[in-house]
């Protein structure tokens, strides 16, 4: 374990990420770091969808669609290897922003920077663990279909705290809103984590969830 101050100026985006996945209690951690950042208002204005296996490839092939409607003429090559990038990590955590629209406190852009430093909080935790981090965005962090994949359109009526695991993204609800209006998640962020040093035994324990949302 290394003290915070190394923590912060060790991190550094992993350029490769690969098996195995964290565990499921690192990835706890590391979602628990992301439900404690600063926060005003106490909006709780972040989503999370974990993805694992066959989560990765509901990503997958919502990005290889953005990709064929953004190009009609684009090969079944290239849709293939825009569906793969999903597969590049073992565990994709996709952050989005809910936002109440014109809280008469707390400006969008400041429930957007909670979000950021909510995210910020998960990488510097993973690196803290061991666990290698590559924060993106790219078109599909924009796009409503995606969203609407991932379960992130949040226009849903599920309340805060409601933890959704291991289900379809169709099982998934947004959440309520605080004060104002709920509008639709704002640029989710991909953070891809990978551990560098595994436990073998507990790393295989991890194969299971597919797509899980977590608020708080
Ligand atoms: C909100 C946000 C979105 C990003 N999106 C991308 C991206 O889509 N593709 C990419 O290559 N880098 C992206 N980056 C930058 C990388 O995560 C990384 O920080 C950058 O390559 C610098 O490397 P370092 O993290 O090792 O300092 C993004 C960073 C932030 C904060």
């Amino acid at each position: 374990m290394t003290t915070t101050i190394d923590t912060i100026l060790g991190r550094a985006s992993a350029a490769r990420l690969g098996s195995p996945a964290p565990t499921r209690a690192q990835l706890e951690i590391i979602l628990s770091a992301g439900l404690n950042a600063p926060d005003h208002g106490r909006l709780r204005p972040w989503r999370y969808v974990v993805l694992q296996g066959d989560g990765l490839d509901l990503l997958g092939r919502a990005m290889s669609e953005l990709k064929q409607r953004q190009t009609p003429e684009a090969s079944a090559e290239v849709l293939d290897a825009v569906r793969m990038k999903a597969r590049r990590a073992p565990v994709i955590v996709v952050a989005a922003a809910h936002l109440v629209k014109g809280h008469r406190k707390v400006p969008e852009i400041e429930q957007i920077i909670a979000v950021g430093a909510a995210v910020e909080n998960m990488v510097l935790a993973a690196h803290s663990l061991g666990i290698g981090t590559m924060w993106k965005t790219g078109d599909p962090a924009y796009d409503s279909q995606v969203k609407q994949v991932l379960g992130l359109d949040l226009n849903g009526t599920a309340k805060d705290g409601e933890h959704l695991a291991a289900g379809p993204a169709e099982e998934s609800e947004g959440p309520a809103g605080g004060e104002g209006t709920p509008a639709d998640a704002e640029a989710p962020a991909e953070v891809a984590v990978e551990e560098t040093a595994p436990p073998a035994e507990e790393a295989k324990a991890e194969e299971t969830p597919t797509v899980e949302e977590t608020s708080s």
